[in-house]
């Protein structure tokens, strides 16, 4: 299989005041091949944005590598036309991504434009309209305006815009948390669809587990701005590892009587992301803390079965 991005430590450190930092992302190392849908889960603060959005070098990283088809973009300071173009992202909110008073066809076609996509308004008109009709919409919202839409087509029109450049790697930022759950089931399956269609790899930003579980072939675990345990989404349901996604998963309803769990109250709060704990990230509310080990020293990310890795001391 062919590696598309591989990151290396990443971190990324925001000034706050003098002397402090928010540690959003504090050594993230992974690798996604080209034609995954990888997730990244986690409860919210936990980094998953951030580290989305150095993926595609929209933010720098503060250290680490990371490797796309084996260059390093973190050394580079503005991306060459073609790398912007091959990298997209669909954001959280359909709502403020999308400029309040251009219209449907300008918001879809800019990128067109800049990238010199297209050689007359009458290919870029065409262009659009294919592009609506992908993704489920008629040439009527060409001169419409984001408010006129629903929350749905908002996504949709997000996903036009990312799409029609032709992208092979598109991180989507939790693309249907704002929707409800029909619309949710619509545009997860258009994103099938068009993965299908155009060969692309995506990166799908959730803290819906039950999502994650259906839509996404490898997932990574993140607490705190680390991975906590990471590999193919089937072992890691089949048999969660870290004690944290062992919580998480007690939480999800299960339908089947026989499948229910006793349900895991982590006892409390996330730590600051300022000051977060030494040794393990996890170690102050973690059930399975097995000494001082677990206070002191950083669990590395360790290959415990085939293709699945746990940052934990229980597997020393
Ligand atoms: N521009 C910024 N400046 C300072 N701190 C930031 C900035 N962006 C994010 N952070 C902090 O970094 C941490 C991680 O934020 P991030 O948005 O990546 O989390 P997330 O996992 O995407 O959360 P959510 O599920 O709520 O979207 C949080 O503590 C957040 O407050
Ligand atoms: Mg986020």
């Amino acid at each position: 299989m062919e590696e598309l991005i591989q990151l290396k430590e990443i971190k990324k450190y925001f000034p706050w005041k003098k002397y402090k930092y928010v540690k959003a992302v504090d050594g993230v190392s992974l690798s996604i091949n080209k034609r995954d849908i990888f997730g990244l889960v986690g409860e919210s603060g936990s980094g998953k944005t951030t580290l989305g959005r150095m993926m595609i070098h929209l933010i720098d990283s503060t250290s680490g590598s990371i490797f796309y088809k084996g260059k390093d973009i973190t050394k580079i300071k503005k991306l060459e036309k073609n790398l912007r173009r091959n990298m997209q992202i669909v954001f959280q909110d359909p709502y403020s991504s999308l400029h309040p008073r251009k219209k449907i066809k300008d918001i879809i076609g800019s990128g067109l434009r800049t990238h010199n996509l297209v050689r007359s308004e009458g290919e870029l008109v065409t262009k659009i309209e294919q592009f609506l009709n992908l993704v489920g919409m008629g040439e009527e919202h060409l001169y419409r305006y984001p408010h006129e839409l629903s929350g749905g087509q908002r996504q949709r029109i997000a996903i036009a815009r990312a799409l029609i450049l032709n992208p092979e790697f598109v991180v989507l930022d939790e693309p249907t948390s704002s929707l409800d759950v029909s619309v949710q089931a619509e545009i997860l399956n258009l994103l099938k669809k068009l993965r299908e269609e155009f060969d692309l790899t995506y990166v799908f930003i959730t803290h819906d587990l039950y999502l994650a579980r259906i839509i996404t072939e490898k997932i990574a675990i993140m607490y705190l701005g680390k991975i906590m345990e990471y590999g193919d989404t089937e072992s890691i349901f089949k048999n969660p590892l870290h004690p944290y996604t062992e919580a998480l998963f007690s939480v999800i309803p299960k339908l089947d009587p026989q499948k229910r769990t006793k349900k895991i109250i982590l006892k409390g709060e996330i730590p600051s992301p300022f000051d977060p704990p030494l040794g393990c990230r996890f170690h102050t509310r973690c059930m399975k803390k097995i000494g001082e080990i677990c206070e002191k020293v950083s669990p590395p990310l360790k290959e415990v079965e085939e293709k699945h890795f746990v940052s934990c001391h229980l597997y020393d």
